[in-house]
Order: structure tokens, then C-alpha cells, then sequence
């Protein structure tokens, strides 16, 4: 039996890098994305996993592109919620924009994925729900008041979720990774990087998204399945949780 995973922000980043193990593991992959046509259709023609556009801030969006991806490759039995973004700045200069983009996407975005596959997991007795949270919100950062927040959140909701799968063979579990070098980490000045953030990483560099994608595979196989409402933090030893 085959089974079928969908990654949301899955065509680019640590989420592409998921995508890709979970299609060499042995899984039908679905991804998502929200607005970049160019990356996702490079992604596809690339990989041959299928894409799929909707916004997952957008709960009516959601069940419709789960009911399409449900029709195209099957049930869904893995869900990776991968998709997020950041709107950094200190607390005083953070608007109420920047604050419901991170909190609409990085947690709002796990309701409107997670509730639409919730009963098909419960009815089939398996589900893997793994939700990628954050080193930051874990122990929280300064200029990441929104993003902080969310990402605790997603913690929270994976603990408490966790509790109500359990008896139904449903699995939850986040996985925090530390700085990786992808599009958003990029994004942070290069001295602030160099200076600050990698100068606290004990083992003294960025990680890779390949390396976020192999705990993920880890977490989503059978072998995981006593393995839940735990927290995976891959960090580098930058925070010890
Ligand atoms: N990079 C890091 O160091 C790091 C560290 C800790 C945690 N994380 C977390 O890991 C996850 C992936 O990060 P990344 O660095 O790989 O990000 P990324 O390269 O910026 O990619 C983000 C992905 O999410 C999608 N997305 C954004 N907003 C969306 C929305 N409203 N609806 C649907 N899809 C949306 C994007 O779609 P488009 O391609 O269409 O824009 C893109 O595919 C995020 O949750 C992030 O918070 C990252």
C-alpha cells in the first residue's frame, strides 16, 4: 500500500527538501504553495510531484485543495504542515499587518490544513501529522514577537492534538529546526548572520533542509508510531529544549 503525503509549502525551501525524501521513501507526494508559479513549476517539472496554489490562511481554500489533492492522488495519510513565512521588526514598530500575515499563516494556516484531513485519519485509523515549528519558538527572539508566538503555538496545538489522535492511531509531532539555509534565512543580513546567529551555533554552520526532511521521514513511518506529541528540535545545539 501507498501512501500519501501532502506537504504545504512543499515546492521550495526545507519543504521541496521534504517533498523529495518523502517521494524517494515510497510515498505519493502532493505539494503546495501560495504564489510562486516560477519555483513550484521548476519544482514540478523537476520532480514530477504534483502542485497545487492555495493560501492556507484561507480555511474554505483549503478543504477545497485537500478534496482536489484527495481526488488526484488519494487519501491523505501524512500532512506536513511546512508552509510559513516571517515578518520580522522590533514589537514597537510590528503592525497589526505583520502580526495576522505570521499568526494567519504559521498557526491559523495548521487549523485550516489539519481540520479538513482530521476525520478521513480518524475513519482509516492512521494519520501522521507532522507541523514544523521553530527553534524561536521554542525559546523566543527578539523582532519576532508574531513569529515567536505562532510557532509556540504550533507546539501547544501538536501536544493537544496528539492527546485526541492517540487512541485513533493518529500521530502528532513538530519538529523545531534551528537556522537552515534556505530563502529565509537568506534573507537575514549577512552580518547579522555571520556575527550573531552563527557564532551561537555549536556545531558551526547552517543546516541543511535535507537534514529537516530525514527527521520528517523518520516521523511519518510506521516505526514512529509510538512517537507522539513530541517535540524533534534539530538545531545544531543551538538551544537545548
Ligand atoms: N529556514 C529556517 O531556518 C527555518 C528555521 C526554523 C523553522 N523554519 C520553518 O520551516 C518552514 C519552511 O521554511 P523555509 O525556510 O523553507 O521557507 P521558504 O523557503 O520561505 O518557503 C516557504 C514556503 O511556504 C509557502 N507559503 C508561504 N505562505 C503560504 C500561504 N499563506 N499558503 C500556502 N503556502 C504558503 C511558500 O509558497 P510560495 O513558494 O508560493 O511563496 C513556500 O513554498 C516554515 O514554517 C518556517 O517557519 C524555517
Amino acid at each position: 500500500m501507498t501512501r500519501v503525503a501532502l506537504v504545504t509549502g512543499g515546492t521550495r525551501g526545507i519543504g521541496a527538501a521534504i517533498s523529495i525524501a518523502l517521494d524517494q521513501a515510497g510515498y505519493r507526494v502532493a505539494a503546495t504553495y501560495v504564489g510562486n508559479e516560477t519555483e513550484a513549476r521548476s519544482f514540478q517539472d523537476r520532480t514530477g510531484i504534483p502542485t497545487y496554489r492555495w493560501d492556507i490562511r484561507d480555511y474554505q481554500a483549503c478543504k477545497d485543495g485537500i478534496a482536489r489533492v484527495e481526488a488526484d492522488v488519494g487519501p491523505i495519510d501524512v500532512l506536513v504542515n511546512n508552509a510559513g513565512i516571517t515578518r520580522d521588526g522590533m514589537f514597537h514598530r510590528i503592525t497589526p499587518e505583520d502580526w495576522n500575515m505570521v499568526i494567519g499563516t504559521n498557526l491559523n494556516g495548521l487549523f485550516n490544513m489539519t481540520h479538513p484531513v482530521w476525520p478521513g485519519m480518524r475513519e482509516r485509523s492512521f494519520g501522521r501529522i507532522i507541523n514544523i515549528s521553530s527553534i524561536n519558538g521554542q525559546k523566543g527572539q527578539l523582532g519576532q514577537a508574531n513569529y515567536s508566538a505562532a510557532k509556540a503555538g504550533d507546539i501547544g496545538f501538536t501536544k493537544a492534538l496528539a492527546q485526541e489522535g492517540a487512541a485513533k492511531g493518529i500521530t502528532v509531532n513538530a519538529v523545531c529546526p534551528g537556522y537552515i539555509g534556505t530563502e529565509m534565512v537568506r534573507a537575514i543580513p549577512e552580518k547579522v548572520l555571520k556575527e550573531h546567529i552563527l557564532p551561537q551555533i555549536p556545531v558551526g554552520r547552517l543546516g541543511e533542509p535535507e537534514e529537516i526532511a530525514r527527521c520528517v521521514v523518520f516521523l511519518a513511518s510506521d516505526e514512529a508510531g509510538f512517537i507522539t506529541g513530541s517535540t524533534l528540535t534539530a538545531n545544531g545545539g543551538q538551544y537545548l529544549a
